[in-house]
């Protein structure tokens, strides 16, 4: 039988490096909801990646000194790492700067082009750099972004359009008549009234302002705009508009595109137009989760340095705590469609409670028992009573309750129902009295069950745990000497399923419980230590940002004159020199210059170029160089002179 498909999407992250628990919260949920549905036989494909043109983009690399691809590498490096440590899943990691993915967009741009749903014209109006949004004055009042509520600025350049505004009825009908689109619903009412309601714009999809981005292959002076390039990664990623389709016919469309909610306006209004525009079918879900918070603030890429008295960094929490510590956390802790707040105390509690305390006191009283009483071999059951039925009946129907609720995308209550089984286990232990049953004539056979019970709720709910929290199952597993950890939920949820005679080895606690006091101070110091090293970072960009301005007089300082060149020739033993005389007016000089490579001596007799006039002379090849001629090169390796755009009399000031 073939397997049912499941897609499930994260946003594409920008690369911004200040990897922070916020941007592990989306591709956290996305992989817990991917090995779930993998553990109920579906067949899954989890896409995320990285979202890496933009003039923001351009505009960071230029600041490092560095080309954007160069920029980005390492920075997509450490996004993969972080991943690696979450045990994130991804079944791709799409890149938009990947060869195929360009090929797509361009395709994608040229159909919609094709068919009149991307025109030419002019833009005029607000744009917000950090979001890459574009606004109009009404939009951004105060001439602050929506958003985010930064600066925005004019800008004025001739783009294509996308007939967003073509759209807007069938939007509106989506809406209407599918509640399952957007969810959760409150973001629905937010769509259709402030956006959809209010009437649609076409949609600027390109720039000219800037080079970092797809080229629009028919028209090169532009770029494609970098949201519809990023829109469409989601099918891209599938091989859509490329070679082989096979992917894009197996799993489009999306059962899930997962993300934060400042991004449900391009998902649920631009995206859905999109699709509609290429004849594609809807994804059948956008999900809009709300924000991790630290301090009422959103954990933003720009706002992390304003963090001083938290960890968040992901590396130091995993290293420290485990990764299924910080897993759990967010899973269980953040009310799904509504913000959470996150703090090193509200952490730190929850590990004790839930891990330290519930699940750990629960595996070690048990296989403790078991050492104690049976030689650590998991007994068969004895006498029973009627209150064994209640735990069983509850772990017995685990599984299909944390079922639904995954299936509703309400993981936190997903997870409460497991530790309610938790929780109602440690109580049958204190209803049960092990312990006085031990002591107890004829107590044995009764505490056989009680200890085989469970046995059997620890295993249900490990593997029901299995796709929340990585790690700590198969260490459960291991501790009821249970050999082969399941790979599917089918056949797993009834009672007196551990093989007979199974021993059990009682290792470590799972979770050391923890001086919360005592961590919160560490954790502090950290934090500041953190804090204290990005200030002094920015400090030295910004520093480094100020040396490299120069003002008015540094350039009054040079003295630029338009010289013509009347001789010229090769230097001997000097591949790349030439020797030049040039004349300014009724002066004449000679200078040398680095272009021999470039162009031919008879070529440079009689250019008109610019030349610095007042550099202090100094000997090549032992030939004095009275000035330097002024050149452009490009990453590629080519060299031109800069020249006149008119003619104009040699000696002119350039300034
Ligand atoms: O917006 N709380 O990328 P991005 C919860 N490249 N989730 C958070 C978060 C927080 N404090 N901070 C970040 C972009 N996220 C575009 C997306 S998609 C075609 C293009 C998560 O790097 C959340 O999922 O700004 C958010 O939507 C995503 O990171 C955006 O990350
Ligand atoms: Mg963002």
């Amino acid at each position: 039988m073939e397997k049912e498909k499941f897609y499930i999407t994260t946003p594409i992250y920008y690369p911004s490096g200040n990897w922070h628990l916020g941007h592990c919260y989306t591709t956290v949920i996305c992989d817990a909801i991917s090995r779930f549905k993998r553990m109920q036989g579906k067949d899954v494909f989890f896409l995320t990646g990285t979202d890496e043109h933009g003039q923001k983009i351009e505009d960071k690399a230029k600041e490092q000194g560095k080309q954007p691809k160069e920029f980005i590498d390492g920075l997509v490096d450490s996004l993969k790492e972080l991943w690696k440590v979450l045990d994130i899943s991804y079944d791709k990691f799409i890149r938009t700067t990947d060869e195929q993915h360009v090929k797509s967009v361009q395709k994608i741009f040229k159909k919609l082009y094709e068919k009149g749903d991307i025109y030419k014209s002019e833009y005029e109006g607000l744009y917000c750099k950090p979001c890459e949004s574009f606004w109009t004055e009404t939009q951004a009042k105060d001439g602050k972004c929506p958003d985010c509520g930064r600066e925005v600025e004019k800008v004025k350049e001739e783009s294509y359009f996308f007939k967003l505004s073509k759209y807007q009825d069938r939007l509106l009908k989506l809406f209407e008549e599918n509640s399952e689109f957007l969810q959760p619903n409150s973001r629905v009412k937010e769509m259709v009234n402030n956006f959809l309601k209010p009437g649609l714009q076409d949609l600027s999809v390109s720039r000219t302002s800037f080079k970092w981005g797809i080229p629009v292959d028919f028209d090169e002076k532009h770029v494609v705009y970098v949201w519809l390039d990023a829109l469409t990664n989601y099918i891209t990623a599938l091989g859509f508009m490329s070679d082989d389709e096979t992917l894009f016919n197996k799993y489009w469309p999306a059962d899930v595109h997962m993300m934060a909610k400042e991004i449900v306006r391009f998902h649920s209004i631009i995206w859905p137009a999109i699709l509609m525009a290429l004849d594609v079918e809807l994804p059948k879900k956008v999900y809009g989760h709300g924000w991790l918070l630290i301090g009422g603030d959103k954990l933003s890429k720009s706002k992390t340095e304003n963090v001083k008295k938290d960890v968040v960094d992901p590396f130091i929490l995993t290293d420290r705590y485990g990764v299924d510590a910080i897993r759990y956390f967010l899973l269980r802790e953040i009310p799904f469609g509504q913000d959470g707040i996150y703090t090193n105390e509200i952490f730190l509690n929850r590990f004790n409670s839930d891990l330290a305390n519930d699940l750990g006191n629960l595996l070690s009283r048990t296989t403790a028992m078991i050492e104690q009483n049976f030689d650590g071999i998991i007994p068969e059951i004895g006498v029973t009573e009627d209150i064994d039925n209640e735990i069983i009946n509850m772990s017995e129907g685990l599984y299909e309750r944390v079922s639904g609720l995954v299936d509703k995308l309400q993981i936190p209550a997903a997870l409460d129902e497991i530790f309610k089984v938790v929780q109602r286990a440690n109580k049958y232990i204190d209803e049960t009295r092990p312990w006085v049953l031990a002591k107890e004539e004829g107590g044995k056979e009764r505490l056989q069950t009680v200890l085989r019970n469970l046995s059997e709720v620890l295993r249900i709910v490990s593997t029901v745990l299995m796709p929340f929290i990585t790690k700590t199952p198969s260490k459960i597993f291991k501790a009821l000497g249970i050999k082969d950890a399941p790979t599917e939920f089918k056949n797993m949820d009834k009672f007196y399923l551990i093989e007979k005679g199974s021993k059990v080895e009682k290792g470590q606690p799972l979770f050391m419980r923890i001086d919360i006091k005592k961590e919160n101070e560490a954790l502090t110091k950290i934090a500041e230590e953190v804090s204290k090293k990005n200030a002094k970072k920015e400090m030295k960009m910004e520093e480094q940002k100020q040396k490299e301005l120069i003002t008015i007089d540094d350039f009054d300082k040079l003295q630029l004159k338009i010289a013509l060149v009347t001789a010229c020739e090769k230097v001997e033993k000097a591949d790349k020199l030439l020797k030049l005389t040039v004349k300014l007016a009724d002066e004449e000089r000679t200078v040398v210059s680095g272009i021999a490579k470039n162009y031919t001596p008879e070529e440079m007799i009689g250019k008109k170029v610019v030349l610095i006039s007042n550099l202090k002379p100094a000997k090549l090849k032992g030939i004095e160089s009275q000035g330097m001629i002024l050149c452009a090169s490009d990453d590629k390796g080519n060299v031109i002179l800069v020249s006149p755009e008119k003619d104009i009399e040699d000696g002119s000031e350039v300034f």
